[in-house]
C-alpha cells in the first residue's frame, strides 16, 4: 500500500466517524513559544483549552488532519533509517466534553480513550490489513517524584487487554519520558499516551489530554482539564515504510523519486549523504513555500543550516548540475497535489540559489580553513562559525575525525552565548541602552547610517504613539 492510498484511507476512516477534515496549518506557527510546527495538535491548542469552540469552527468536536511537521532535535542523526527533519503527521483529535465514548457511535461529540484506542486498532488491522500478531503497545506506567505524582493509565491498559484483546505480555508500561505528552518548559494541555508498534516499530502515538501543565514560577503543576481531549499522531513516512516492507523511510514512494534524482545528479555513492540531501532539500522546499527565509536567528537559522549543508556537499563533491532546481521540481510534483503552496518552484529555487550565491565563497573558504586544524576546541569552532558561517554540524561532519576528538556542542554553545552577551553589552554602551534591541536581544542597527535611521524611526514611533493616545485616549 502506497502513501497516497494511506492518506486517503486515514482521512476517509475518520470522516466516516464524524471527524471534520482540517487542512494542515503552516510550518511557521502563530504560537510565539514555538519556532516551527512540530505536531498536529498545535493548531488545535485553543480547542483543547476551551478558548475556541470546535463546533462553530469545524461543525464537530472531532477533527482529523495530515499536518506538515518539522523537528530539529536531531539534525545530526538524519541519514539513518528513520530520522527526518520534515515529516507529515496523520492525526485524529477530540475536544471535550466527552459525549458517547463508544466506537460504534459515529457522532460529532467528544470521545475519549475507548473510541480512540479501538478505532486506531481497527484502522491498522482492518483498513490497513496489518496482522494482529505484528502489533504491540505501550501505556503510561505512572510517575512520582517529591512534588508530583501522576497515576498509571489503568484505563488504557484495560481497554487494550479486555476490549481489544491484546495479550498482556504485549502491553508494556513506560515512564514519563516515553508515555506522557506535554510541553517541555512551556504551558499547555498534556496527559498520558499509549503507543502502537508494528513489528516493534513505533507508528502511532495516542495522547489523552487530561491535564493542563502549568510551569509558572519555575514549578510544574498539573491541573485536571475540565474537558479531556484526544490528540493522536502517526508519521506518514514511517507508516508507509512499515506497510511497504521497507527498512527505511527513504526507500518509500514518498522519497524514492527524490533520492533517485539526487543520485542521478550527484553520483555520490554514499547512501547517507544522498539521504541527508533528500531530507534537507524536501524540508527546505516546504519551509520556503511557507514563506520562511534564511536568517541568522530563529526558524530562519534552521533553514539556513539546511541550505548550508546542501551547499557544503555541493562544494565538496563538485556538484553543478542544478541540484536545487531539479530536486525541487520533483518535490513539487510529489507534493503539490496535497500542498498547493509547493507549486511555485521558481520562488523556492530562487531562495536556495540566492543563499548559495551569497555564501558559496565563504563556505568554501571555511571548509578549507577547517582542514588546516589538527585539533579543534569549542572556541575555535565558534570562530569558524562566526567568520565563515560554518554551523556546528557542518564542522563536525567535515572535519577529520581526529580534529574533533575534543569538540563538544556544549562548549560551542557556551561560546555562542558569551559572544551574544558581549555584543549586547558593547551595543548598550554604544547606544546608551535605549530602544535599539529586538526582543531576541539583537541590535537593530548594524552601522552608523543604519543607527541614524533607526533613531529616526524610533522617534517617529514615539510621536505616532502619542498622537494615537491624544486621539483615542490612554
Ligand atoms: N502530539 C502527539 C505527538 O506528536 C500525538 O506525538
Amino acid at each position: 500500500m502506497g502513501s497516497r492510498e494511506i492518506r486517503k484511507k486515514f482521512l476517509d476512516f475518520f470522516q466516516e466517524r464524524g471527524h471534520s477534515i482540517v487542512p494542515s496549518s503552516s510550518l511557521i506557527p502563530n504560537d510565539p513559544s514555538l519556532l516551527l510546527t512540530t505536531a498536529g495538535m498545535q493548531q488545535f491548542k485553543p480547542y483543547f483549552t476551551g478558548e475556541l469552540n470546535p463546533i462553530s469552527d469545524f461543525g464537530s468536536r472531532r477533527t482529523a488532519s495530515i499536518q506538515k511537521c518539522f523537528r530539529i532535535n536531531d539534525l545530526e542523526e538524519i541519514g539513518d533509517n528513520t530520522h527526518l527533519s520534515f515529516f507529515e503527521m496523520l492525526g485524529n483529535f477530540s475536544f471535550g466534553p466527552i459525549g458517547k465514548d463508544d466506537p460504534e457511535h459515529f457522532g460529532k461529540d467528544g470521545y475519549f480513550k475507548k473510541s480512540a484506542i479501538i478505532w486506531a486498532y481497527q484502522f491498522i488491522t482492518k483498513t490497513l490489513d496489518v496482522e494482529p500478531e505484528r502489533i504491540s503497545v505501550s501505556i503510561f506506567g505512572g510517575y512520582a517524584d517529591s512534588r508530583l505524582r501522576i497515576s498509571k493509565d489503568e484505563e488504557s491498559r484495560r481497554i487494550w487487554l479486555e476490549e481489544v484483546g491484546i495479550p498482556a505480555e504485549k502491553i508494556t508500561g513506560r515512564g514519563r519520558e516515553d508515555n506522557f505528552w506535554g510541553p517541555t518548559g512551556s504551558e499547555g494541555p498534556c496527559g498520558p499516551t499509549t503507543e502502537i508498534y508494528i513489528d516493534g516499530v513505533e507508528v502511532w502515538n495516542l495522547v489523552f489530554n487530561e491535564y493542563y501543565c502549568r510551569t509558572g514560577g519555575g514549578e510544574e503543576k498539573l491541573e485536571k482539564l475540565e474537558n479531556p481531549g484526544v490528540d493522536t499522531g502517526m508519521g506518514l513516512e514511517r507508516l508507509t515504510a512499515v506497510l511497504e516492507n521497507q527498512e527505511d523511510v527513504f526507500s518509500t514512494d514518498l522519497f524514492q523519486p527524490i533520492t533517485s534524482k539526487i543520485l542521478e545528479l550527484t553520483r555520490i555513492q554514499d547512501n547517507r549523504l544522498i539521504r541527508i540531501q533528500g531530507d534537507h532539500l524536501r524540508a527546505a522546499s516546504f519551509l520556503i513555500a511557507d514563506s520562511l527565509r534564511p536568517e541568522n536567528k530563529g526558524a530562519g537559522y534552521i533553514l539556513r543550516r539546511l541550505l548550508r549543508r546542501i551547499l557544503a556537499y555541493q562544494i565538496k563533491y563538485d556538484i553543478h548540475q542544478g541540484l536545487a532546481e531539479e530536486t525541487v521540481k520533483i518535490v513539487s510534483q510529489q507534493y503539490s497535489p496535497f500542498y498547493p503552496e509547493l507549486r511555485d518552484t521558481k520562488t523556492i529555487v530562487k531562495v536556495m540559489e540566492d543563499e548559495e550565491a551569497a555564501f558559496q565563497k565563504t563556505i568554501t573558504k571555511g571548509l578549507e580553513e577547517l582542514n588546516k586544524f589538527s585539533s579543534l576546541d569549542g572556541s575555535q569552532a565558534f570562530h569558524l562559525y562566526e567568520t565563515f558561517g560554518l554551523p556546528f554540524e557542518l564542522i563536525k561532519e567535515f572535519a577529520r575525525p581526529e580534529t574533533i576528538k575534543n569538540l563538544n556542542r556544549e562548549e560551542f554553545e557556551k561560546e555562542f552565548i558569551t559572544h551574544q552577551e558581549k555584543s549586547r553589552q558593547g551595543a548598550e554602551k554604544k547606544f546608551g541602552g535605549h530602544g535599539l534591541f529586538l526582543d531576541t536581544g539583537e541590535l537593530k542597527a548594524l552601522d552608523k547610517k543604519e543607527y541614524e535611521k533607526v533613531v529616526s524611526l524610533h522617534t517617529v514611533t514615539h510621536l505616532l504613539h502619542q498622537a494615537l493616545r491624544d486621539v483615542l485616549g490612554q
